[in-house]
């Protein structure tokens, strides 16, 4: 038998072209090729020219294909004699990897019964592309990985056979792993990865590889698989500060807790790797105390009491650790920021008090220290000091401050200040301190004593108990102490030509002005003296007063009859003719009283008289008259008494007798008078009364002849005095005290010089005034009934020879 083989071989990727195919005709025994994966329909092969068979035969022996098992890929064309593709071929699943593959059949021919056998083989073509069993291949690889370490990677499986199989890898990027192709034993191959540059995370942490499948067809197909490679971080790493210096300002008032700065460590490691604690370190000394470093944060607090007068600048040294032990260090200045947190504070050095108020100005009372902890102008302190005082306030060097005087003090005015220092310092807002000092002013002796008044009167009635108080004279010191302490003196001045302190005594303490002893008012109406006001001061200084001393008048001196003139042994009558008229003039009764005022102010009364109805005497002058016409019946003799009465409380009066004859010549007169004062012996004895009358003249005469020489005499004396004293006392007239209290009533004599200007006639001549010679003119008392008290107080007088009266002014 004769076997023909075609073969066709399509270059197209067409399966559907027709290709020629190898047949070996055997009798009864075709063979075809054919790809795998042809359209349907498509023509496999032509049994009638291969079997040598017509279509005839082929219909009328009922040719059909007979396969073992049931699948029938490959349909028989009867009518035009050939095979066709009936079913889709897939030679991957017909055969697997098992090659060659081949599908065989019979075709049945009956009347005569024919079997022909058909072998079609299926052709590989490249219809599979390599393919891995995962999508992706995970790896994790530490950094710490050293290069050549191997991974294992997954194969790839292409079902295709022939060339068509499996043929190369690739793997991309390369940058720092290798691929590696190995057989095992047996034959087949796997890849593997190589690690060829260490792996860093911190530069990529993942690396995306792509493991590429190549198969040998034509054209070609491929499979990949994408491979990451996680990596898996090491301690590589330490913390890096971010700063190598931190520096930062923090006020000093910070409050506990206050944020100072937060400081950042990195660690490029990962995890456990890169978490970093911070510390200080322990070179931070005792700033320790100071501040707190959160462990975890990195934020450094103050824990209060922060104070830039004691620290300026804290040094920090601070310490990053991973979880590894790496570390890292840095530092952190803290500059403290001043506040104006400390006010100032005055400190006396030295504080001179009490001053004299006579301290001169710019006398230094105060040295001050200032101080304020604060720097800067929270630190700068300006010092003031209150208004309107007499003080400044000056610095004497840095710090140090003097307080001066600034103008003359005066203890009298203000004797204590409230000196009141101001610093303030320049901060904003500023603190200011106050310190007062109370300084007090000594006294200095600078005020003198001053009366309450330059001149004093005072009054005292005369005849005053020694000793008693006058007045009380009183003087203020404006000084204090013992500048202030006034004692009083009587100034030794002349009174009447004798010392004052005779007179007058001061009460040292009080001032109080005593009598020393009675006063007589019609020796002296009034003296000055001066009383000197003294402090104690050291030297002391003294002002004085004067003091005039008026004596008051009491009635402590009875009328005093000047005329008639009254004696026991003379008889003096009045004449009146027989021819007077009415109203004529008898007599005048002239009396005096050394009392002033109302006290001297006499009145006259008649008495008693022989006749009341004959005569009168004037009330006011003691003039008596003849009240009617003198009658022959009317007696000779007539004797009348008249009281002489002052005004004072109570009065004091004298009586005088006077004796009036009324005749109309002078024997009748004796006669009558003889009877009237001798009764009738001497009746007749004419010329013994005339012997009488002339020894009555005479001792008048020689009394007016002593009392001139007495008056000389004082003269002498008063001239030397007024010499002496400078005084101007007038001249003063004096009149003798000789006259005789005749009514008995207690009307004294005394050796003082009364004063009187009366006239005993107004229609006469004035009564001339007769002057003592001396007072030690001897009293010629005759009534004897003076008082202890006058004899006392006329030898007090002459003792003391205070006898002046005064003048009058
Ligand atoms: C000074 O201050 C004191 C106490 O405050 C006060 O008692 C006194 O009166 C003051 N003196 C003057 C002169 O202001
Ligand atoms: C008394 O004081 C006056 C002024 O007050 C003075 O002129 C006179 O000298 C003083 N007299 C005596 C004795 O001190």
């Amino acid at each position: 038998m004769a076997r023909v083989q075609f073969k066709c071989y399509s270059r197209s990727s067409s399966p559907l072209v027709l290709c020629v195919f190898v047949m070996a005709v055997a009798r009864g025994q075709v063979r075809y090729s054919i790809p795998e994966e042809m359209t349907k329909g498509s023509l496999v092969g032509n049994i009638v020219q291969d079997l040598g068979l017509d279509i005839k035969r082929l219909k009328s022996g009922r040719a059909r294909i007979f396969t073992e098992d049931s699948r029938e890929y490959i349909g028989l064309n009867v009518d035009k004699g050939t095979l066709i593709v009936k079913e889709r071929i897939d030679r991957e699943e017909l055969c697997a990897q098992v090659s060659p593959c081949s599908l065989h059949f019979q075709i049945i021919l009956e009347n005569p019964m024919e079997l022909h056998r058909i072998d079609v083989e299926i052709l590989d073509i490249n219809d599979h592309a390599p393919v891995f069993a995962r999508k992706e291949i995970d790896f994790q690889i530490s950094e710490s990985a050293l290069p050549g370490a191997r991974f294992s990677l997954d194969s790839a499986h292409d079902p295709d056979t022939g060339t068509n199989a499996l043929k190369s890898y690739t793997l991309n990027p390369t940058d720092n792993f290798d691929l590696k192709v190995l057989s095992r034993n047996d034959g087949s191959k796997y890849v593997e990865m190589v690690l060829k540059l260490p792996l860093d995370r911190e530069t990529q942490e993942e690396h995306k590889l792509t493991l590429t499948a190549f198969d040998g067809g034509n054209p070609q197909r491929t499979g990949s698989v994408r491979i990451s490679v996680i990596v898996i971080d090491a301690n590589d790493n330490a913390p890096v500060f971010s700063l190598p210096v931190y520096r930062v300002s923090l006020f000093e008032n910070s409050p506990n807790g206050a944020l100072v700065i937060k400081v950042t460590a990195t660690d490029n490691d990962r995890g456990a790797n890169g978490e970093i604690t911070y510390s200080f370190s322990r070179s931070s000394g005792k700033a320790l105390d100071l501040f707190h470093i959160d462990t975890n944060t990195g934020e450094i607090t103050t824990k209060g009491g922060l104070d830039y007068e004691r620290v300026k600048q804290f040094e920090l040294n601070i310490d990053a650790t991973d979880k590894g032990g790496l570390t890292d260090s840095s530092k952190v200045v803290i500059d403290i920021t001043d506040v104006n947190d400390n006010p100032p504070v005055i400190s006396v050095i030295s504080f001179s008090n009490p001053i004299p108020e006579d301290a001169a100005p710019e006398t230094v009372i105060a040295m001050l220290n200032v101080k304020d902890l604060d720097s800067g102008r929270n630190g700068q302190v300006k010092c003031s000091i209150g208004p309107n005082l007499p003080f400044k306030i000056r610095p004497s060097a840095p710090n140090f401050y003097s307080v001066t005087t600034d103008q003359l003090l005066d203890r009298e005015k203000i004797s204590e200040y409230n000196i009141t220092i101001t610093a303030i310092d320049e901060g904003s807002p500023s603190f200011s301190t106050n310190k007062t000092l109370t300084l007090k002013i000594s006294d200095v002796n600078d005020n003198a004593p001053v009366f309450q008044r330059q001149s004093y009167t005072a009054y005292v009635l005369e005849n005053n108990s020694p000793g008693v108080s006058v007045l009380s004279v009183k003087a203020h010191d404006k000084d204090s102490g013992n500048n202030a302490r006034i004692s009083y003196f009587l100034e030794d001045v002349l009174v009447n030509g004798v010392s004052a302190s005779t007179c007058i005594s001061v009460n040292a303490e009080s001032g109080e002005i005593l009598a020393v002893r009675s006063f007589d008012y019609e020796q002296t109406k009034e003296f000055n003296i001066r009383v000197k006001a003294q402090d104690g001061g050291s030297p002391p200084l003294s002002s004085n007063a004067s003091v005039k001393i008026i004596i008051q008048d009491q009635n402590d001196n009875a009328p005093q009859v000047l005329y008639p003139v009254q004696s026991g042994v003379s008889v003096v009558a009045e004449i009146v003719p027989r021819s007077a008229d009415v109203g004529y003039l008898v007599t005048k009764v002239v009396a005096v009283d050394v009392d002033s005022g109302q006290n001297a102010w006499l009145s006259y009364k008649l008495q008693k008289a022989t006749d009341r109805a004959l005569f009168e005497v004037g009330l006011q002058n003691g003039e008596i008259r003849t009240v009617r016409q003198v009658t022959d019946k009317d007696a000779v003799k007539q004797r009348l008494t008249v009281v002489v009465e002052d005004n004072g409380q109570p009065s004091r009066s004298a009586t005088v007798n006077v004796n009036v004859a009324v005749a109309d010549s002078f024997p009748e007169v004796l006669s009558e008078f003889t009877d009237f004062t001798h009764d009738k012996e001497y009746n007749d004895n004419l010329t013994f009364y005339l012997v009488l009358a002339l020894a009555v003249v005479s001792f008048l005469f020689i009394v007016s002849i002593i009392a001139i020489l007495s008056v000389k005499c004082y003269r002498w004396r008063r001239e030397r005095m007024f010499y002496k004293s400078g005084a101007n006392l007038p001249v003063i007239p004096y009149y003798p005290p000789l006259y005789a209290d005749v009514g008995g009533t207690g009307t004294l004599q005394h050796v003082y010089n009364y004063e009187v200007c009366r006239t005993t006639d107004s229609r006469k001549s004035d009564l001339k005034y007769v002057r003592p010679c001396s007072e030690s003119i001897i009293s010629l008392d005759t009534s004897g009934t003076q008082t202890l008290t006058h004899a006392q107080r006329g030898k007090l007088n002459n003792d003391d020879s205070f006898d002046q009266v005064s003048s009058g002014e």
